[in-house]
């Protein structure tokens, strides 16, 4: 059953808004917020010790001394929480790799702050992207 709610707000950061989601191709202003709610409560369920499904998106130069012998550890230990694991090779040193995670939201961050505190390791990004059902 769908819910209506009043919502008052500054006309500047309503404008804002709309560019953006104009901008993103949402059809109204609800799918929207409703998206941006769901976000909301994915990541205070984070804060709870909730369980989700997510990424972990990072770029490495495997020329760098240890690197991958450093990566392939951190991964073994973490094999419980590594649903799956991408690689492409960008250029002649570049690698990018994508894990498919699922796991308590704050081991996912411990996982992701040992990937991304290597040296090599140049961008690091990861997204809760839903709670387990
Ligand atoms: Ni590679």
């Amino acid at each position: 059953m769908l819910k209506r709610f009043g919502v008052s707000i500054d006309e500047k950061l309503l404008s804002e808004f709309d560019a953006i989601i104009q901008r993103k191709g949402y059809y109204n202003r609800s799918e929207a917020i409703r998206d941006l709610i769901r976000d909301f409560i994915l990541n205070e369920c984070v804060k709870e010790d909730g369980v989700v499904y997510g990424t972990i998106t990072f770029v490495y130069d495997h020329e760098e001394a240890d690197v991958i012998e450093k990566l392939v550890e951190i991964q073994h230990l973490s094999r419980d929480m590594i649903l799956a694991t991408t690689h492409v090779h960008l250029n002649e040193n570049l690698c990018l790799e994508t894990l498919i995670v699922k796991g308590e939201a704050k081991k996912i961050k411990i996982l992701a702050d040992k990937i991304i505190s290597n040296r090599g390791v140049k961008n690091l990004k990861y997204a809760f992207v839903t709670p387990v059902p």
